[in-house]
């Protein structure tokens, strides 16, 4: 046969066998233990209340915290790549990289391209200015342009090396081919690279990897831009 017990309050701490004869003696002294007991069992739930509340807050900012990262001076967020004499220009024929006009820079996953103001181009007028927009390039003050290239190739995500020997970027996974500027040339490719929003603080150079343009499609003849190298890229 069990026997029930009432439960255990485990807020309150055990009782003296002094407090007991005063308690259920009645009285003042008795009134005033009860009035300490009550208190510390506010106090408890109070503490409860808090240490709960602190870790839902910890919780909640850590869920923000890896929705919305905080990547300033990270891959991701606008990036001073260097002053724009570390960029010295270049006609696309004379491509070298990192010597002329194709500059890579790891920390952005980006070329930086720079090309000579006086660059052959197969657009002029208003057709220019809007391809120009429409592909993210930049005219600069002196007249050259300025274009960041993403180092993914939009076929399959493989890293497209510039290649000095072909003037152009080719791909080694599949072969897809591209111009100095990012303009699709040849392969599987389904658009010209994508590139990243370029700007200038004074003399700094910034690319601003937290905006890409992946819609630049396959130029033709009334949207490319720049002549397709004379060399054959085995
Ligand atoms: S990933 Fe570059 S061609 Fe396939």
């Amino acid at each position: 046969m069990s026997m029930d017990f009432p439960p255990r309050d485990v807020d309150r701490p055990p009782l003296t066998p002094q407090q007991y004869e005063v308690l259920h003696g009645g009285g003042a002294e008795a009134a005033e233990i009860a009035r300490q007991r009550l208190s510390r069992r506010r106090f408890l739930r109070r503490a409860t209340l808090a240490v709960w509340g602190l870790s839902a807050t910890t919780a909640v900012a850590g869920a923000l915290n890896m929705l919305y990262p905080n990547l300033a001076g990270q891959f991701g967020s606008a990036l001073n790549v260097g002053n724009k004499s570390d960029f010295p220009a270049a006609k696309p024929s004379e491509a070298k990289l990192d010597q002329a006009a194709v500059f890579y820079r790891q920390e952005a996953k980006t070329y930086v391209v720079h090309l000579a103001k006086d660059t052959p181009l197969l657009l002029s007028g208003q057709a220019l200015s809007d391809q120009l927009d429409s592909e993210w390039i930049v005219k600069d003050s002196d007249g050259s342009y300025w274009v960041a290239l993403y180092q993914r190739c939009v076929h399959l995500g493989c890293t497209v090396p510039f290649r000095d020997d072909c003037v152009s970027f080719k791909c080694p996974c599949h072969g897809s081919h591209y111009n100095v500027d990012g303009e699709f040339l040849d392969g599987p490719a389904p658009r010209s690279l994508d590139r990243f929003r370029i700007l200038f603080q004074g003399e700094s150079v910034i690319v601003d990897t937290s905006q890409l343009n992946n819609k630049v499609q396959h130029p033709d003849a009334s949207t490319r831009l720049i002549p397709e190298p004379t060399i054959a890229c085995a």
